[in-house]
């Protein structure tokens, strides 16, 4: 009789043939694994993450949650926060039938520059695992797997593909490996190897998916590969690389077989990653090893049972492995999910400065002239494969509207972040062919004959692995009429990859073809090119407008079609947009200008050249400032950009990719309604001169982190620069006070207790975030000037004192040397609320043990 579950999955595996198990290593398609109903197995569904989910398909008509990005959530320093953060996702994930967020991303930010910023938490290895194990374990108590990614080093986009990391073994161990320790400790029932490589050697190949990750960590889990990252049959199928997505097609399958059949590949190292891959299915609910489901499912339980000589029957589905009903709950309702998302955009906007401007009265200040592209239009979420296509998206003109109904808000568009093209906004379409709002999309094959047809609402579409088979064009037909302050001309375009094809009103104005990117699976998504013409429209003049993109690349192939219609940005003289939009900020009691990255500069798929907010921006926030003393400034982006006036403004707060809700949440803000309660997870430079780690393009081939151990505020401490603000900082909306610091002696199990008292000294209720760092500045062995060690976020009423208590597990006290060591000694404790705000000292003493 078996007696537990994994001996079950063991019979399962046994009884499988060769290419049975070798089926199932590969995804079915983009976004699924294979299923085996002989033993009762169905397919899994895989979908991004990490900020929100959004389901096998992309597709406005059927919409997901778009939460704050990753950035925003780290910047609440808030675990409860990523707890709730990562119980919505997993109710997403039920609601669309998803079995595996892919998320969350976990790699640091080692530069700035690094163009995915927003999609992971932060610069510093504790905070990041911290809110990973937070998140993960909260993902998991529904059975839903997470999927900590991009193991490991892939900590920059350039020649993402290809490049080969360079770094010391203190730096892999005590900073990038560690929040995937973290996650997986927590429970994470998958790991995402990345597609580059580490020491020479591919990710999904790489040993280090043995050691650390299975032997001294017990990850039972599947090791996913990033989409395409297996780039062989026999080396990556010897390593600890369990599956391949997408699929079907893929360098295993037939090659694999063989390779095992030739004795290249033990047939044993295919047998523990469909163990591992049934383990999963058994976790998330993909496989009922019940007998009865067994012969419902017509699979010979005889075969079962003479695989070791033993029987399924009675195996208890779900025990001894711990995995949580999760039947039962993640029912989270959409309101519920729109206010966590409302909740946590507010706890992370991080009050750079504040010259007294801010909070508002709770009826707000007078007039108000609400000035840039990104408080019409804002960015909510990062580029590439981690959106999710919202319903709606609140902005900021929105969320002052809504929460000052008879207030004056006046609104000027700025400058143009971004060249490119902004799709067509619904309500200026018409389907030609039902007369209703939005456009017409059919896809076409080689002869002309009509494969799918079916009416969109958005302008921008992107199909992953839904074009019909044999589509050789994808047509799009709509009767463009814009909106009553278009201007008398605009600048019709498409975004795309390939040969495009545009008429308006009969007439060919595009015929040419676009590239962009030619990477990869990810070209035609987070780098398109874009071709334009101008046209005259209005209201009375609606235009018929047809657009036809040709599916003959490869990425067409692997199933991805790519397209945006829309408009280019408005303004082309941005130094008379800059005028118009000082004088209206002149006629207003306030101004709140927002200012931003585009979609162009943070992304998947690429680093940022620049930390220079793009276009004019600059010029527009001065001009703005010159013209109304009282201004506010608001930074829409997802990493540090540099913020030259920062000086010469009222405010500065800073919203990151702030999700659906962001225009709420910031009008909640704004009026004192909700606290802002970020610090910032990463330090914001002045200059990129001053950064002290930059670049993240590798030399031949090869990125080399020669700082070590020293990236983040290690790195600006050591080089005794100042930043604009540093790591840790954030104001709110009151004052605090830190006393009474003790510090215990090591417990039995090294954990040391840090406790002290803090007191909101302000008027109004607050939230701090208080910060435990060590420092050793006597030790023998090289160490970053002081690091993070523990973080509490309390919140208290005026006046209030709150006890806080710190726990310092024994890691934080190590260094790697071949294995975790601990220097005994005294360590120095600091205790305050930003890396250079420390008023308070203690001590603690530490064995070698911890
Ligand atoms: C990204 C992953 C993502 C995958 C599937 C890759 O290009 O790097 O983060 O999960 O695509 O969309």
């Amino acid at each position: 009789m078996l007696d537990t579950v994994d001996e079950a999955l063991r019979a399962l595996v046994g009884a499988l043939t060769l290419e049975q198990k070798v089926r199932l290593l590969t995804g079915a398609d983009l976004w699924s694994t294979v299923a085996e109903p002989a033993i009762g197995l169905r397919s899994m569904v895989l979908s991004d993450g990490p900020s929100g989910v959004r389901g096998p398909v992309w597709d406005e008509r059927d919409p997901s949650l778009n939460l704050p990005s990753a950035t925003a959530l780290a910047a609440t320093w808030d675990l409860d926060l990523a707890r709730r953060y990562g119980a919505v996702s997993a109710s997403e994930a039920k609601r669309k039938g998803v079995d595996v967020v892919l998320g969350p991303t976990i790699n640091l930010q080692r530069s700035p520059l690094g163009g995915r910023h927003f999609e992971a938490y932060s610069e510093d290895p504790l905070l990041t695992g911290e809110l990973a194990a937070a998140y993960v374990r909260a993902v998991q108590e529904h059975r839903v797997a997470a999927t900590p990614k991009h193991y490991v080093a892939n900590d920059f986009e350039t020649e993402r593909y290809t490049a080969d990391v360079e770094l010391d073994d203190r730096a892999l161990h005590e900073l990038y490996l560690a929040p995937f320790e973290a996650a997986v400790r927590a429970g994470a029932w998958l790991v995402m190897s990345a597609y580059n490589s580490v020491r020479g050697i591919t990710m999904s190949e790489n040993p280090l998916l043995t050691t650390p990750l299975r032997t001294s960590w017990d990850f039972d889990g599947v090791t996913v590969s990033d989409w395409m990252a297996v780039r062989s049959t026999e080396a990556a199928a010897k390593a600890d690389q369990d599956l391949v997505m997408p699929g079907p097609v893929g360098p295993w399958g037939e090659r694999l077989v063989a390779a095992v059949r030739s004795g290249a590949v033990p047939e044993a190292a295919i047998d523990v990653k469909v163990l591992r891959l049934l383990r999963l299915a058994q976790r998330v609910g993909a496989l009922d090893l019940s007998d009865s489901a067994l012969r419902d499912n017509g699979f010979d339980t005889a075969a079962v049972a003479s695989h070791g000589g033993v029987a399924v029957r009675n195996v208890p589905a779900r025990e001894p492995v711990p995995i949580p009903d999760g039947s039962q709950d993640a029912d989270v309702s959409d309101y519920e999910g729109r206010e966590l998302a409302r909740e946590v955009a507010a706890a992370g906007t991080v009050l750079l400065r504040n010259s007294g401007e801010l909070p508002w009265p709770s009826s707000g200040p007078g007039s108000i002239a609400v000035i840039g592209e990104a408080a019409i239009r804002p960015r909510t979420q990062g580029g590439g494969s981690a959106t999710v296509v919202p319903a709606e998206v609140v902005s900021l003109v929105d969320g002052l509207r809504a929460a000052l109904p008879d207030a004056t808000v006046t609104v000027h568009p700025g400058v143009p972040v971004q060249t490119g093209i902004h799709a067509l906004p619904r309500g200026s379409m018409t389907d030609p062919q039902t007369g209703e709002p939005g456009l017409r999309a059919r896809f076409l094959d080689a002869d002309g004959g009509e494969l799918l047809s079916e009416q969109r609402y958005a302008a921008q579409l992107v199909y992953l692995g839904t074009v019909p088979a044999g589509a050789a064009t994808l047509e799009l037909s709509t009767v463009y009429r814009p909106g009553p302050d278009a201007p008398a001309t605009v600048r019709l375009g498409v975004a795309g990859v390939g040969r495009i094809h545009m008429e308006i009103e009969g007439d060919t104005v595009i015929d040419t073809v676009l590239g962009g990117g030619g990477e990869m699976l990810g070209a035609a998504l987070f780098a398109p090119d874009v071709a334009a013409v101008s046209v005259a429209v209005d209201r009375e003049r609606p235009v018929s407008v047809v657009v036809r993109l040709r599916l003959e690349n490869d990425a067409a192939a692997a199933g991805l079609v790519a397209i945006t219609l829309g408009t280019e940005a408005a303004h082309t003289d941005p130094a008379g947009a800059v005028a118009e939009a000082a004088a209206l900020a002149g006629t207003a009691d306030t101004a709140v200008v927002v200012v931003g990255t585009g979609s162009q500069t943070e992304s998947e798929g690429y680093d940022r050249t620049t930390l220079a907010l793009p276009g004019a921006q600059d010029e527009l926030v001065r001009a703005v400032a010159r013209a109304n003393p009282r201004t506010v400034v608001v930074v829409n982006s997802g990493g540090p950009v540099l913020l030259p006036w920062r000086d010469e403004v009222s405010a500065v707060l800073l919203t990151w990719f702030g999700g659906q809700e962001s225009g709420h949440a910031l009008a909640d803000v704004l009026l004192g309604r909700t606290e802002p309660g970020g610090r910032l997870p990463t330090t914001w430079p002045a200059t990129e001169a001053d950064v002290p780690v930059l670049s993240t393009t590798p030399e031949d081939g090869v990125l080399r982190y020669r700082e070590g151990i020293h990236i983040g505020y290690r790195a600006w401490l050591r080089a005794g620069v100042t930043p604009a603000y540093p790591f840790g900082h954030g104001l709110g909306y009151s004052t605090w006070e830190l006393a009474d610091l003790a510090v215990s002696a090591p417990e039995q199990d090294g954990t040391v207790e840090v406790t002290l008292t803090a007191r909101n000294t302000g008027a109004r209720a607050g939230k701090q975030v208080v910060q435990v760092y060590l420092s050793r500045p006597d030790s023998a062995i090289e160490r970053p000037v002081r690091w993070l060690a523990g973080f509490a976020a309390v919140s208290a009423s005026a006046g209030e004192s709150v006890p806080v208590r710190i726990d310092l597990p024994p890691r934080v006290f190590a260094h790697w040397d071949g294995g975790w060591r601990t220097e005994p000694g005294a360590f120095a404790v600091h205790a305050g609320t930003s890396v250079v705000d420390l008023p308070l000292r203690g001590s603690a003493v530490v064995g070698a043990g911890g």
